[in-house]
């Protein structure tokens, strides 16, 4: 039987219990803070550039009606704020992706519970961004939405 001489052992770097636990939690802490973060899920284009003919959408025949839209795989919000305007939101919620949907005064997500308002602005549940918009320009002579 070889008996090895303790003079060869390597020595290992000394971690105490203590800070065993430490390193322990800040990892564990870590790992949390990463889960909760923005950016797990899919993103908002910065443009879309659509047109939509209005009249191809009766929700959106009165004010305050709220359609949805896919602007190349990327979901949207068309909302009728008058008889000329329009506001266009991204359906990608800020937080990690989830896709929000109308809740009747705004838009919820149901992933966390994000609440944002009519026009995309925050409002409450898990904190995050507002919902991205876009610029848009209506042809009321044409009743052709352009969305940027
Ligand atoms: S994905 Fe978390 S609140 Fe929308």
């Amino acid at each position: 039987m070889h008996v090895q001489n303790t003079d060869e052992i390597p020595q290992l770097p000394c971690v105490t219990r203590r800070e065993f636990m430490i390193r322990g939690s800040l990892t564990g802490i870590a790992i949390l803070l990463a889960g909760c973060s923005s950016g797990n899920g899919p993103t908002a284009p910065a443009s879309v550039n659509l047109t939509l003919n209005i009249s191809d959408y009766p929700a959106l025949a009165n004010a305050g009606g709220v359609a949805y839209v896919d602007a190349s795989g990327n979901p949207l919000a068309v909302v009728r704020v008058d008889a000329n305007t329009f506001d266009a939101l991204s359906r990608v919620c800020p937080h990690q992706g989830g896709t929000v949907s109308s809740n009747g005064n705004g838009f919820t997500c149901p992933v966390h519970g994000a609440r944002f308002s009519e026009t995309g602005t925050w409002v409450g549940g898990q904190s995050t961004s507002n919902l991205t918009s876009y610029q848009t320009q209506f042809n009321s002579s044409t009743g052709v939405l352009t969305i940027g």
